[in-house]
């Protein structure tokens, strides 16, 4: 998390390839079919309106908010604070959220999905992925790319609520979090 100087991940020029790319995959995996596309808010807010608006397959969007509360290690620790509203049962569902780290959230949203609501099939998206660092048994259907295990802000991504309008992403400086630490003290 340290670093001093920002260094730039993902470009908006690498941004823009990766979200038309997954967005054509969808389309010809989804040709036929509807799709419900599920966003997991905030941190997936900018990727998922960009790859949202490139479908072309008939599609519905709703949102969810989850939260991981005490120990994020363990497995179980995730709340829902805003569940979905249209109704999935039986229809194809896409779940997008920003990132996959240990894989707890999408694990445990894909079987909260599943059990509630029995949709005909759940796959999940992410921008970026940092294998690394998983600890559950889950692989994301389509990803935008792999990142090494360091923190990252940008596109969504953000580090005590801040820095998710910058249009690129790149990792934390010593700067960045001071900045933050600033703020939410003062
Ligand atoms: P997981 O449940 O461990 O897979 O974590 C996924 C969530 O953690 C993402 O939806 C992000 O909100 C957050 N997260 C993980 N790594 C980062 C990061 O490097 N920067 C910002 N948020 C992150
Ligand atoms: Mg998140």
């Amino acid at each position: 998390m340290e670093g001093k100087t920002k260094e730039i991940l993902v470009d908006e020029k690498q941004i823009d390839d990766i979200t038309r790319n997954i967005a054509e995959q969808i389309n010809t995996d989804y040709k036929g079919k509807n799709l419900t596309v599920i966003v997991l808010l905030k941190g997936s807010f900018i990727f998922a309106a960009d790859i949202f608006r490139r479908l072309t397959v008939p599609c519905k969007i709703d949102f969810m908010i989850a939260s991981s509360y005490g120990d994020k290690t363990f497995s179980n620790g995730l709340k829902i604070k805003k569940d979905i509203e249209l109704d999935i049962t039986d229809k194809d569902v896409l779940i997008i959220d920003d990132i996959m780290d240990s894989g707890v959230t999408l694990n445990h949203i894909k079987s909260y999905l599943v059990h509630k609501y029995r949709p005909s099939s759940v796959k999940t998206c992410v921008l970026l992925d940092k294998p690394e660092r998983r600890t559950e048994n889950i692989t994301p259907d389509y990803v935008g790319t792999t990142v090494a295990d360091k923190f990252i802000v940008g596109y969504g991504l953000d580090f005590g609520e801040y820095y998710r309008n910058s249009p690129c992403i790149t990792t934390l400086t010593s700067e960045q979090q001071a900045e933050v630490n600033g703020k939410i003290s003062s």
